[in-house]
Protein backbone atom coordinates (compact mmCIF):
# COMPACT_ATOMS: atom_id res chain seq x y z
CA UNK A 1 0.00 0.00 0.00
CA UNK A 2 1.14 3.47 -0.75
CA UNK A 3 1.76 6.42 1.82
CA UNK A 4 -1.83 7.71 0.07
CA UNK A 5 -3.83 4.80 0.91
CA UNK A 6 -2.53 3.89 4.15
CA UNK A 7 -3.69 7.32 5.09
CA UNK A 8 -6.40 7.89 8.01
CA UNK A 9 -7.98 9.76 5.76
CA UNK A 10 -7.86 7.86 2.47
CA UNK A 11 -9.00 5.02 5.23
CA UNK A 12 -11.74 6.38 6.34
CA UNK A 13 -13.23 7.63 2.79
CA UNK A 14 -12.84 3.47 2.26
CA UNK A 15 -14.73 3.06 5.61
CA UNK A 16 -17.26 5.36 4.59
CA UNK A 17 -18.04 4.54 0.76
CA UNK A 18 -19.24 1.20 2.40
CA UNK A 19 -21.53 3.47 4.35
CA UNK A 20 -22.59 4.66 1.10
CA UNK A 21 -23.80 1.29 -0.61
CA UNK A 22 -26.96 1.38 -1.25
CA UNK A 23 -27.92 4.79 -0.20
CA UNK A 24 -30.03 6.16 -2.76
CA UNK A 25 -29.69 9.99 -4.24
CA UNK A 26 -33.65 10.14 -4.43
CA UNK A 27 -34.35 9.23 -0.78
CA UNK A 28 -31.48 12.07 -0.06
CA UNK A 29 -33.55 14.32 -1.90
CA UNK A 30 -36.54 13.77 -0.25
CA UNK A 31 -35.22 13.50 3.12
CA UNK A 32 -33.17 17.17 2.87
CA UNK A 33 -35.43 19.86 0.66
CA UNK A 34 -32.24 21.66 1.27
CA UNK A 35 -30.09 19.80 -0.64
CA UNK A 36 -29.72 22.36 -3.55
CA UNK A 37 -28.67 25.19 -1.77
CA UNK A 38 -26.41 22.82 0.42
CA UNK A 39 -24.33 21.57 -2.31
CA UNK A 40 -24.52 24.73 -4.75
CA UNK A 41 -21.35 27.15 -5.22
CA UNK A 42 -21.61 30.51 -6.53
CA UNK A 43 -18.61 31.95 -7.86
CA UNK A 44 -17.66 34.56 -11.04
CA UNK A 45 -21.35 34.42 -12.56
CA UNK A 46 -21.34 30.34 -12.31
CA UNK A 47 -23.53 28.04 -10.15
CA UNK A 48 -21.97 24.71 -9.82
CA UNK A 49 -25.42 22.51 -8.50
CA UNK A 50 -23.24 18.85 -6.96
CA UNK A 51 -26.35 17.88 -4.76
CA UNK A 52 -27.10 15.23 -7.86
CA UNK A 53 -23.87 13.60 -6.32
CA UNK A 54 -23.94 10.28 -3.98
CA UNK A 55 -22.59 12.37 -1.20
CA UNK A 56 -23.85 13.24 2.09
CA UNK A 57 -22.34 16.05 4.49
CA UNK A 58 -19.89 13.34 5.91
CA UNK A 59 -18.89 12.56 2.43
CA UNK A 60 -17.69 16.07 2.03
CA UNK A 61 -16.43 16.52 5.48
CA UNK A 62 -13.94 13.62 4.52
CA UNK A 63 -13.04 14.63 1.21
CA UNK A 64 -12.18 17.91 2.14
CA UNK A 65 -9.80 16.38 5.25
CA UNK A 66 -7.77 13.95 2.29
CA UNK A 67 -7.72 17.35 0.71
CA UNK A 68 -5.89 19.19 3.88
CA UNK A 69 -3.94 15.98 4.65
CA UNK A 70 -2.70 16.25 1.37
CA UNK A 71 -1.34 19.46 1.67
CA UNK A 72 -3.48 21.23 -1.10
CA UNK A 73 -3.19 24.44 0.76
CA UNK A 74 0.63 24.12 0.40
CA UNK A 75 0.55 23.08 -2.95
CA UNK A 76 -1.56 25.76 -3.91
CA UNK A 77 0.66 28.34 -2.74
CA UNK A 78 3.57 26.97 -4.30
CA UNK A 79 1.39 27.12 -7.80
CA UNK A 80 0.67 30.33 -7.62
CA UNK A 81 4.47 31.41 -6.14
CA UNK A 82 6.26 30.51 -8.98
CA UNK A 83 8.18 27.45 -7.00
CA UNK A 84 9.34 24.74 -9.75
CA UNK A 85 6.52 22.36 -9.04
CA UNK A 86 7.04 20.71 -12.44
CA UNK A 87 9.82 19.28 -11.16
CA UNK A 88 10.72 16.33 -14.11
CA UNK A 89 11.20 19.59 -16.28
CA UNK A 90 12.07 22.12 -13.38
CA UNK A 91 9.68 24.18 -14.66
CA UNK A 92 7.51 26.51 -12.22
CA UNK A 93 3.88 26.64 -13.51
CA UNK A 94 2.94 30.01 -14.10
CA UNK A 95 -0.30 30.32 -16.32
CA UNK A 96 -2.25 32.13 -13.84
CA UNK A 97 0.81 34.89 -14.13
CA UNK A 98 -0.80 35.46 -17.87
CA UNK A 99 -4.41 36.87 -16.65
CA UNK A 100 -3.35 38.52 -13.40
CA UNK A 101 -5.13 41.67 -13.29
CA UNK A 102 -3.78 43.25 -10.09
CA UNK A 103 -0.32 43.68 -11.49
CA UNK A 104 1.01 41.96 -9.12
CA UNK A 105 4.97 41.15 -9.11
CA UNK A 106 5.38 37.34 -10.63
CA UNK A 107 8.31 36.32 -8.84
CA UNK A 108 10.51 33.68 -10.61
CA UNK A 109 14.41 33.06 -9.23
CA UNK A 110 14.12 36.38 -7.52
CA UNK A 111 13.16 38.25 -10.85
CA UNK A 112 9.61 39.97 -11.34
CA UNK A 113 8.17 38.86 -14.68
CA UNK A 114 5.46 41.38 -14.55
CA UNK A 115 6.64 43.97 -16.56
CA UNK A 116 7.66 41.53 -19.65
CA UNK A 117 4.41 39.65 -19.51
CA UNK A 118 2.49 42.67 -19.54
CA UNK A 119 4.83 43.27 -22.18
CA UNK A 120 4.18 40.73 -24.67
CA UNK A 121 0.19 40.80 -23.58
CA UNK A 122 0.66 44.90 -25.53
CA UNK A 123 2.44 43.92 -28.52
CA UNK A 124 0.03 41.01 -29.02
CA UNK A 125 -2.67 43.33 -28.60
CA UNK A 126 -1.06 45.79 -30.68
CA UNK A 127 -0.64 43.43 -33.53
CA UNK A 128 -4.21 42.50 -33.36
CA UNK A 129 -5.46 46.14 -33.65
CA UNK A 130 -2.80 46.43 -36.90
CA UNK A 131 -4.83 43.05 -38.88
CA UNK A 132 -8.31 44.57 -37.95
CA UNK A 133 -7.58 48.53 -39.03
CA UNK A 134 -5.70 47.88 -42.04
CA UNK A 135 -1.98 48.44 -41.16
CA UNK A 136 -0.60 45.42 -41.51
CA UNK A 137 -2.06 43.67 -44.61
CA UNK A 138 -1.05 41.33 -47.16
CA UNK A 139 1.71 41.98 -49.79
CA UNK A 140 -0.42 43.88 -52.21
CA UNK A 141 -2.46 45.95 -49.64
CA UNK A 142 -5.39 43.97 -48.78
CA UNK A 143 -6.86 43.52 -45.21
CA UNK A 144 -6.06 39.90 -44.01
CA UNK A 145 -10.02 38.32 -44.08
CA UNK A 146 -8.45 34.59 -43.14
CA UNK A 147 -6.66 33.57 -40.24
CA UNK A 148 -4.91 30.13 -40.36
CA UNK A 149 -3.39 28.76 -36.61
CA UNK A 150 -1.18 25.89 -38.01
CA UNK A 151 -0.56 23.83 -34.34
CA UNK A 152 -1.40 20.65 -32.45
CA UNK A 153 -2.19 20.25 -28.93
CA UNK A 154 -2.30 22.85 -26.41
CA UNK A 155 -1.41 25.29 -29.31
CA UNK A 156 -4.75 24.42 -31.29
CA UNK A 157 -7.02 22.74 -28.76
CA UNK A 158 -7.44 25.78 -26.60
CA UNK A 159 -7.87 28.51 -29.11
CA UNK A 160 -9.88 26.24 -32.01
CA UNK A 161 -12.57 25.13 -28.64
CA UNK A 162 -12.62 29.08 -27.50
CA UNK A 163 -13.09 30.45 -30.78
CA UNK A 164 -15.44 28.37 -31.48
CA UNK A 165 -17.51 28.55 -28.30
CA UNK A 166 -17.19 32.63 -29.07
CA UNK A 167 -18.59 32.87 -32.54
CA UNK A 168 -20.73 35.68 -31.44
CA UNK A 169 -18.26 37.48 -30.57
CA UNK A 170 -15.80 37.51 -33.69
CA UNK A 171 -14.67 40.11 -35.51
CA UNK A 172 -17.22 40.69 -38.48
CA UNK A 173 -14.62 40.58 -41.54
CA UNK A 174 -12.40 37.99 -40.19
CA UNK A 175 -12.47 33.87 -40.48
CA UNK A 176 -10.40 31.84 -38.08
CA UNK A 177 -9.72 28.15 -39.02
CA UNK A 178 -7.30 25.97 -36.96
CA UNK A 179 -5.52 23.14 -38.37
CA UNK A 180 -3.67 20.81 -36.48
CA UNK A 181 -3.84 17.11 -37.74
CA UNK A 182 -1.11 16.06 -39.89
CA UNK A 183 -3.23 14.58 -42.42
CA UNK A 184 -2.47 16.72 -45.64
CA UNK A 185 -6.27 16.76 -46.19
CA UNK A 186 -6.75 19.09 -43.02
CA UNK A 187 -4.24 22.06 -44.58
CA UNK A 188 -5.39 21.08 -47.86
CA UNK A 189 -9.21 22.11 -47.55
CA UNK A 190 -8.73 24.37 -44.62
CA UNK A 191 -6.46 26.70 -47.30
CA UNK A 192 -7.94 25.82 -50.95
CA UNK A 193 -11.23 28.27 -50.96
CA UNK A 194 -8.40 30.60 -49.26
CA UNK A 195 -6.66 34.12 -51.31
CA UNK A 196 -2.86 33.93 -50.28
CA UNK A 197 -3.12 37.77 -50.20
CA UNK A 198 -5.34 37.74 -47.37
CA UNK A 199 -4.61 35.11 -45.35
CA UNK A 200 -2.59 35.00 -42.38
CA UNK A 201 -0.69 32.29 -41.06
CA UNK A 202 -0.26 31.60 -37.56
CA UNK A 203 2.60 29.03 -36.77
CA UNK A 204 1.68 28.58 -33.24
CA UNK A 205 4.61 25.82 -31.20
CA UNK A 206 6.12 26.10 -27.79
CA UNK A 207 9.16 24.06 -29.36
CA UNK A 208 8.66 24.69 -32.76
CA UNK A 209 10.15 21.36 -33.52
CA UNK A 210 6.68 19.47 -33.64
CA UNK A 211 6.48 17.13 -36.68
CA UNK A 212 2.83 18.03 -37.61
CA UNK A 213 2.81 21.54 -36.83
CA UNK A 214 6.36 22.30 -39.20
CA UNK A 215 4.90 19.89 -41.80
CA UNK A 216 1.93 21.83 -42.15
CA UNK A 217 3.82 25.02 -42.04
CA UNK A 218 6.05 24.19 -44.66
CA UNK A 219 3.15 23.03 -46.87
CA UNK A 220 1.32 26.19 -46.04
CA UNK A 221 4.32 28.28 -46.97
CA UNK A 222 4.77 26.36 -50.80
CA UNK A 223 0.88 27.06 -50.89
CA UNK A 224 1.74 30.83 -50.93
CA UNK A 225 4.47 30.65 -52.90
CA UNK A 226 2.78 28.97 -55.59
CA UNK A 227 -0.35 31.42 -54.84
CA UNK A 228 1.29 34.25 -55.55
CA UNK A 229 2.67 35.53 -52.59
CA UNK A 230 7.08 36.17 -52.94
CA UNK A 231 9.67 35.07 -50.28
CA UNK A 232 10.03 38.38 -49.16
CA UNK A 233 6.38 38.32 -48.96
CA UNK A 234 6.64 35.81 -46.32
CA UNK A 235 7.18 37.75 -43.36
CA UNK A 236 3.81 39.98 -43.84
CA UNK A 237 2.38 36.41 -43.62
CA UNK A 238 3.84 34.35 -41.42
CA UNK A 239 4.00 34.95 -37.41
CA UNK A 240 4.92 32.82 -35.40
CA UNK A 241 4.32 31.84 -31.67
CA UNK A 242 6.77 29.88 -29.61
CA UNK A 243 9.21 30.14 -27.12
CA UNK A 244 12.07 29.13 -29.73
CA UNK A 245 13.76 31.83 -31.34
CA UNK A 246 16.43 29.67 -33.32
CA UNK A 247 13.95 27.06 -34.71
CA UNK A 248 11.69 30.50 -35.61
CA UNK A 249 14.65 32.17 -37.33
CA UNK A 250 15.24 29.31 -39.55
CA UNK A 251 11.79 28.43 -40.57
CA UNK A 252 12.48 32.09 -42.05
CA UNK A 253 9.97 34.17 -39.87
CA UNK A 254 10.92 37.85 -38.85
CA UNK A 255 11.47 38.13 -35.43
CA UNK A 256 9.68 41.40 -35.32
CA UNK A 257 6.74 38.57 -36.29
CA UNK A 258 7.13 35.97 -33.28
CA UNK A 259 5.47 36.74 -30.27
CA UNK A 260 7.45 34.95 -27.46
CA UNK A 261 6.35 33.19 -24.01
CA UNK A 262 7.95 31.54 -21.45
CA UNK A 263 9.18 27.89 -20.85
CA UNK A 264 6.73 27.96 -17.51
CA UNK A 265 3.93 28.18 -19.77
CA UNK A 266 2.74 24.51 -20.29
CA UNK A 267 1.56 23.89 -23.62
CA UNK A 268 -2.26 22.96 -22.59
CA UNK A 269 -2.14 25.98 -20.11
CA UNK A 270 -1.12 28.21 -22.80
CA UNK A 271 -4.09 29.38 -24.47
CA UNK A 272 -3.58 32.58 -22.03
CA UNK A 273 -0.37 33.51 -23.93
CA UNK A 274 0.09 34.55 -26.98
CA UNK A 275 -0.67 31.21 -28.02
CA UNK A 276 -3.97 32.90 -28.32
CA UNK A 277 -2.94 35.25 -30.87
CA UNK A 278 -5.40 33.41 -34.03
CA UNK A 279 -7.87 33.88 -30.69
CA UNK A 280 -7.56 37.40 -30.31
CA UNK A 281 -7.46 38.09 -33.98
CA UNK A 282 -10.80 36.48 -34.18
CA UNK A 283 -12.96 38.06 -31.11
CA UNK A 284 -10.47 41.23 -30.56
CA UNK A 285 -8.62 42.46 -28.11
CA UNK A 286 -11.12 43.79 -25.84
CA UNK A 287 -13.21 39.89 -25.75
CA UNK A 288 -9.54 38.45 -25.19
CA UNK A 289 -9.23 40.55 -22.10
CA UNK A 290 -12.66 40.05 -20.55
CA UNK A 291 -11.38 35.76 -20.94
CA UNK A 292 -8.27 36.42 -19.11
CA UNK A 293 -10.38 38.26 -16.56
CA UNK A 294 -12.51 35.52 -16.50
CA UNK A 295 -9.87 33.00 -15.33
CA UNK A 296 -8.09 35.54 -13.06
CA UNK A 297 -11.34 35.45 -11.33
CA UNK A 298 -11.65 32.00 -10.83
CA UNK A 299 -7.41 32.43 -9.71
CA UNK A 300 -8.75 34.39 -7.14
CA UNK A 301 -11.72 32.44 -6.43
CA UNK A 302 -9.55 29.18 -5.89
CA UNK A 303 -6.67 31.17 -4.13
CA UNK A 304 -9.43 32.50 -1.31
CA UNK A 305 -12.90 30.75 -1.28
CA UNK A 306 -13.02 28.28 1.82
CA UNK A 307 -12.70 24.48 0.59
CA UNK A 308 -16.08 23.55 1.06
CA UNK A 309 -17.38 26.69 -1.03
CA UNK A 310 -14.52 26.25 -4.13
CA UNK A 311 -15.29 25.08 -7.33
CA UNK A 312 -12.14 23.37 -8.31
CA UNK A 313 -11.40 21.45 -4.91
CA UNK A 314 -15.50 20.47 -4.93
CA UNK A 315 -15.35 19.05 -8.30
CA UNK A 316 -11.79 17.89 -7.77
CA UNK A 317 -12.09 15.79 -4.55
CA UNK A 318 -15.50 14.76 -5.99
CA UNK A 319 -13.54 13.28 -8.94
CA UNK A 320 -11.48 11.60 -6.57
CA UNK A 321 -14.32 10.11 -4.80
CA UNK A 322 -16.10 8.68 -8.04
CA UNK A 323 -12.40 7.64 -9.59
CA UNK A 324 -10.29 6.09 -6.40
CA UNK A 325 -13.49 4.76 -4.28
CA UNK A 326 -16.51 3.95 -6.31
CA UNK A 327 -13.95 2.88 -9.06
CA UNK A 328 -15.34 5.00 -11.99
CA UNK A 329 -13.01 4.95 -14.52
CA UNK A 330 -14.76 7.49 -17.13
CA UNK A 331 -16.02 11.08 -17.39
CA UNK A 332 -18.52 12.09 -19.34
CA UNK A 333 -18.32 16.56 -20.36
CA UNK A 334 -21.93 17.83 -21.93
CA UNK A 335 -22.06 21.37 -22.99
CA UNK A 336 -25.47 21.84 -24.00
CA UNK A 337 -24.31 24.56 -26.41
CA UNK A 338 -23.37 23.48 -30.17
CA UNK A 339 -20.65 26.11 -30.12
CA UNK A 340 -19.11 24.70 -26.93
CA UNK A 341 -18.95 21.27 -29.34
CA UNK A 342 -14.71 21.15 -28.67
CA UNK A 343 -14.79 21.38 -24.62
CA UNK A 344 -14.74 17.64 -24.38
CA UNK A 345 -11.70 17.40 -26.76
CA UNK A 346 -10.30 20.70 -25.01
CA UNK A 347 -10.56 18.62 -21.31
CA UNK A 348 -8.99 15.56 -22.80
CA UNK A 349 -6.06 17.10 -22.87
CA UNK A 350 -6.28 18.87 -20.10
CA UNK A 351 -7.28 16.04 -17.87
CA UNK A 352 -5.72 12.88 -19.44
CA UNK A 353 -2.58 14.17 -20.41
CA UNK A 354 -2.07 15.97 -17.33
CA UNK A 355 -3.04 13.11 -14.38
CA UNK A 356 -2.76 10.61 -16.69
CA UNK A 357 0.33 8.80 -14.76
CA UNK A 358 0.74 5.80 -12.96
CA UNK A 359 4.28 6.96 -10.97
CA UNK A 360 4.31 9.55 -8.25
CA UNK A 361 6.71 12.80 -8.28
CA UNK A 362 9.13 10.54 -6.83
CA UNK A 363 8.77 8.02 -9.11
CA UNK A 364 6.98 5.09 -7.08
CA UNK A 365 4.78 3.03 -8.99
CA UNK A 366 1.14 4.02 -7.20
CA UNK A 367 -1.49 1.70 -6.65
CA UNK A 368 -4.03 4.03 -6.63
CA UNK A 369 -6.65 5.37 -9.70
CA UNK A 370 -5.40 8.66 -11.87
CA UNK A 371 -7.32 10.48 -14.65
CA UNK A 372 -10.21 8.59 -16.06
CA UNK A 373 -11.16 8.91 -19.77
CA UNK A 374 -12.74 11.92 -20.75
CA UNK A 375 -15.31 12.13 -23.47
CA UNK A 376 -18.49 14.03 -24.43
CA UNK A 377 -20.95 15.80 -27.07
CA UNK A 378 -22.94 18.63 -27.14
CA UNK A 379 -26.38 18.13 -25.34
CA UNK A 380 -28.64 17.17 -26.47
CA UNK A 381 -26.75 15.08 -29.63
CA UNK A 382 -24.89 13.30 -26.35
CA UNK A 383 -28.71 11.40 -25.54
CA UNK A 384 -29.19 9.64 -29.00
CA UNK A 385 -25.77 8.51 -28.71
CA UNK A 386 -23.58 7.84 -25.59
CA UNK A 387 -26.49 8.45 -22.70
CA UNK A 388 -27.88 4.51 -22.90
CA UNK A 389 -24.97 3.87 -21.37
CA UNK A 390 -24.30 6.51 -18.74
CA UNK A 391 -28.51 5.58 -18.23
CA UNK A 392 -28.68 1.72 -18.03
CA UNK A 393 -25.10 0.37 -18.49
CA UNK A 394 -22.57 -0.98 -15.98
CA UNK A 395 -20.69 1.51 -14.03
CA UNK A 396 -20.50 4.56 -12.27
CA UNK A 397 -19.85 7.82 -14.77
CA UNK A 398 -20.00 10.77 -14.01
CA UNK A 399 -21.63 13.83 -16.01
CA UNK A 400 -20.71 17.46 -16.14
CA UNK A 401 -23.53 19.38 -17.63
CA UNK A 402 -23.13 22.86 -18.70
CA UNK A 403 -25.47 25.39 -19.98
CA UNK A 404 -26.31 28.98 -20.41
CA UNK A 405 -29.74 30.90 -18.95
CA UNK A 406 -29.52 33.12 -22.07
CA UNK A 407 -28.50 31.88 -25.52
CA UNK A 408 -26.95 34.32 -27.88
CA UNK A 409 -29.54 34.29 -30.76
CA UNK A 410 -32.60 33.19 -29.86
CA UNK A 411 -34.30 31.59 -32.32
CA UNK A 412 -38.26 30.27 -31.61
CA UNK A 413 -38.54 27.62 -28.74
CA UNK A 414 -35.35 25.77 -28.93
CA UNK A 415 -33.14 27.42 -26.21
CA UNK A 416 -36.07 26.29 -23.74
CA UNK A 417 -35.89 22.77 -25.34
CA UNK A 418 -32.58 22.40 -25.17
CA UNK A 419 -32.22 23.45 -21.45
CA UNK A 420 -35.84 21.19 -20.64
CA UNK A 421 -33.62 18.38 -21.88
CA UNK A 422 -30.23 18.89 -19.79
CA UNK A 423 -32.77 19.11 -16.96
CA UNK A 424 -34.83 16.55 -17.96
CA UNK A 425 -31.52 14.13 -18.37
CA UNK A 426 -29.72 15.22 -14.67
CA UNK A 427 -32.82 14.39 -13.23
CA UNK A 428 -33.51 11.13 -14.48
CA UNK A 429 -29.73 9.93 -14.00
CA UNK A 430 -30.75 10.91 -10.07
CA UNK A 431 -34.11 9.62 -9.89
CA UNK A 432 -34.27 6.82 -12.46
CA UNK A 433 -36.97 4.05 -12.62
CA UNK A 434 -37.65 1.53 -10.31
CA UNK A 435 -39.54 -1.84 -10.67
CA UNK A 436 -42.41 -0.32 -8.61
CA UNK A 437 -42.58 2.41 -11.42
CA UNK A 438 -41.82 0.61 -14.44
CA UNK A 439 -44.76 -1.67 -13.81
CA UNK A 440 -46.86 1.50 -13.36
CA UNK A 441 -45.98 2.64 -16.55
CA UNK A 442 -46.25 -0.35 -18.58
CA UNK A 443 -49.53 -1.40 -16.97
CA UNK A 444 -50.63 1.90 -18.58
CA UNK A 445 -50.33 0.71 -21.54
CA UNK A 446 -52.27 -2.71 -20.77
CA UNK A 447 -49.68 -5.34 -21.86
CA UNK A 448 -50.25 -8.96 -21.46
CA UNK A 449 -48.53 -10.52 -18.23
CA UNK A 450 -45.98 -12.68 -20.86
CA UNK A 451 -45.19 -8.81 -22.38
CA UNK A 452 -44.95 -7.07 -18.84
CA UNK A 453 -42.66 -9.82 -17.19
CA UNK A 454 -40.38 -9.68 -20.50
CA UNK A 455 -40.16 -5.86 -20.95
CA UNK A 456 -40.30 -4.76 -16.95
CA UNK A 457 -36.64 -5.86 -16.53
CA UNK A 458 -35.67 -3.43 -19.59
CA UNK A 459 -37.80 -0.40 -18.40
CA UNK A 460 -35.66 -0.08 -14.78
CA UNK A 461 -33.43 2.68 -14.43
CA UNK A 462 -31.20 2.23 -11.22
CA UNK A 463 -30.76 5.76 -11.38
CA UNK A 464 -28.45 7.44 -8.18
CA UNK A 465 -26.18 7.94 -11.78
CA UNK A 466 -24.09 11.29 -10.42
CA UNK A 467 -23.83 14.67 -12.44
CA UNK A 468 -22.51 18.25 -11.58
CA UNK A 469 -23.82 21.41 -13.30
CA UNK A 470 -22.91 23.98 -14.22
CA UNK A 471 -24.96 26.96 -15.09
CA UNK A 472 -24.67 30.77 -16.20
CA UNK A 473 -25.93 33.44 -17.81
CA UNK A 474 -24.20 33.32 -20.98
CA UNK A 475 -21.55 32.21 -22.55
CA UNK A 476 -19.40 35.09 -22.82
CA UNK A 477 -15.83 35.88 -22.78
CA UNK A 478 -15.47 36.21 -19.10
CA UNK A 479 -17.59 33.31 -18.51
CA UNK A 480 -15.74 31.25 -19.94
CA UNK A 481 -12.43 32.29 -18.91
CA UNK A 482 -13.71 31.58 -15.72
CA UNK A 483 -14.97 28.14 -16.94
CA UNK A 484 -11.46 27.19 -18.53
CA UNK A 485 -9.40 28.03 -15.04
CA UNK A 486 -12.42 26.10 -12.91
CA UNK A 487 -11.30 23.13 -14.86
CA UNK A 488 -7.65 23.86 -14.85
CA UNK A 489 -7.89 24.28 -11.26
CA UNK A 490 -10.11 20.98 -10.65
CA UNK A 491 -6.92 18.79 -12.72
CA UNK A 492 -4.78 20.76 -10.18
CA UNK A 493 -6.30 19.81 -7.08
CA UNK A 494 -6.70 15.69 -8.08
CA UNK A 495 -2.77 15.90 -8.85
CA UNK A 496 -1.91 16.90 -5.42
CA UNK A 497 -4.20 14.10 -3.61
CA UNK A 498 -2.60 11.58 -6.34
CA UNK A 499 0.45 12.92 -5.74
CA UNK A 500 1.80 13.43 -9.25
CA UNK A 501 3.32 15.69 -11.44
CA UNK A 502 0.22 17.35 -13.41
CA UNK A 503 2.47 19.42 -16.11
CA UNK A 504 5.01 17.01 -17.25
CA UNK A 505 3.92 14.61 -20.37
CA UNK A 506 6.88 12.50 -20.99
CA UNK A 507 4.12 9.50 -22.09
CA UNK A 508 3.45 11.26 -25.04
CA UNK A 509 7.82 11.30 -26.13
CA UNK A 510 7.88 7.51 -27.61
CA UNK A 511 5.68 7.15 -29.81
CA UNK A 512 6.73 10.15 -31.66
CA UNK A 513 10.47 8.96 -32.04
CA UNK A 514 9.04 5.72 -33.15
CA UNK A 515 7.51 7.26 -36.27
CA UNK A 516 10.62 8.92 -36.96
CA UNK A 517 12.06 5.54 -37.61
CA UNK A 518 9.07 4.16 -39.49
CA UNK A 519 8.44 7.22 -41.60
CA UNK A 520 11.65 6.64 -43.63
CA UNK A 521 10.72 2.52 -43.56
CA UNK A 522 7.26 3.44 -45.04
CA UNK A 523 6.95 2.83 -48.80
CA UNK A 524 10.42 2.73 -49.00
CA UNK A 525 10.83 -0.20 -51.90
CA UNK A 526 11.22 -3.82 -51.13
CA UNK A 527 14.82 -5.07 -50.58
CA UNK A 528 16.47 -1.73 -49.98
CA UNK A 529 17.60 -0.43 -46.64
CA UNK A 530 16.92 2.50 -44.78
CA UNK A 531 19.59 4.56 -42.39
CA UNK A 532 17.64 3.55 -39.36
CA UNK A 533 17.07 -0.20 -39.76
CA UNK A 534 20.45 -0.88 -39.44
CA UNK A 535 21.05 -2.75 -42.60
CA UNK A 536 18.28 -4.59 -42.16
CA UNK A 537 15.67 -5.31 -45.23
CA UNK A 538 12.66 -3.33 -45.29
CA UNK A 539 8.84 -3.45 -44.76
CA UNK A 540 9.40 -6.30 -41.73
CA UNK A 541 13.00 -5.80 -40.70
CA UNK A 542 14.68 -6.65 -37.03
CA UNK A 543 13.37 -3.27 -35.46
CA UNK A 544 9.85 -4.24 -35.25
CA UNK A 545 7.59 -6.97 -33.70
CA UNK A 546 5.46 -8.72 -36.36
CA UNK A 547 2.38 -6.53 -36.05
CA UNK A 548 4.09 -3.09 -36.96
CA UNK A 549 6.74 -4.83 -39.80
CA UNK A 550 3.53 -6.53 -41.35
CA UNK A 551 1.62 -3.28 -41.44
CA UNK A 552 4.66 -1.58 -42.95
CA UNK A 553 4.84 -3.91 -45.68
CA UNK A 554 1.29 -4.08 -46.01
CA UNK A 555 0.78 -0.27 -46.39
CA UNK A 556 4.20 -0.05 -48.89
CA UNK A 557 2.62 -2.98 -50.94
CA UNK A 558 -0.81 -1.50 -51.23
CA UNK A 559 -0.51 2.46 -51.89
CA UNK A 560 -1.06 3.46 -55.66
O1 LIG B 1 1.97 15.91 -27.81
C1 LIG B 1 2.34 16.53 -26.67
C2 LIG B 1 2.64 17.99 -26.76
O2 LIG B 1 3.92 18.20 -26.31
C3 LIG B 1 1.62 18.79 -25.98
O3 LIG B 1 1.85 18.79 -24.64
C4 LIG B 1 1.71 20.11 -26.64
O4 LIG B 1 0.61 20.89 -26.32
C5 LIG B 1 1.77 19.69 -28.09
O5 LIG B 1 2.56 18.52 -28.08
C6 LIG B 1 2.30 20.71 -29.04
O6 LIG B 1 3.59 21.11 -28.74
P1 LIG B 1 4.23 22.39 -29.40
O7 LIG B 1 3.45 23.57 -28.96
O8 LIG B 1 5.64 22.44 -28.89
O9 LIG B 1 4.19 22.22 -30.88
Amino acid sequence: MSLLTESPAWQALTRHRQEMEGVAMRDLFDQCPGRFPRFTVNGCGILLDYSKNRITEDTLDLLLKLARASDLEVWRARLFAGVRINHTEQRAVLHTALRSQAGRPVMVDGVDLAPEIYAARQRMGRFVKAVHIGNHTGYSGDRFTDVVNIGIGGSDLGPAMVAQALRPYHHPDMRVWYVSNVDGNHLNETIEGLDPNKTLFVITSKTFTTEETMTNARSAREWFLAGGGTEADIARHFVAVSTNKQAVRAFGIDQALMFGFWDWVGGRFSLWSAVGLSLALAIGNNHFDRLLAGAAAMDEHFNTAPFDANMPVVLGMLGVWYINFWESRAHAVVPYDQNFSRLPAYLQQLEMESNGKSVDRDGRLIDYATAPVIFGEPGSNAQHSFFQLLHQGSGVIPVDFLAAATTHKPFGDHHRILLANMLAQSEALMRGRNATEAQAELEATSPTAAVLKRLLPHKVFTGNKPSNTLLYNKLDPYTLGALIALYEHKVFVQGVIWNINSFDQWGVELGKSLAHTIRLELFAKPGTTTPTNHGGPNHGGPNHDSSTAGQIAWLSENQN
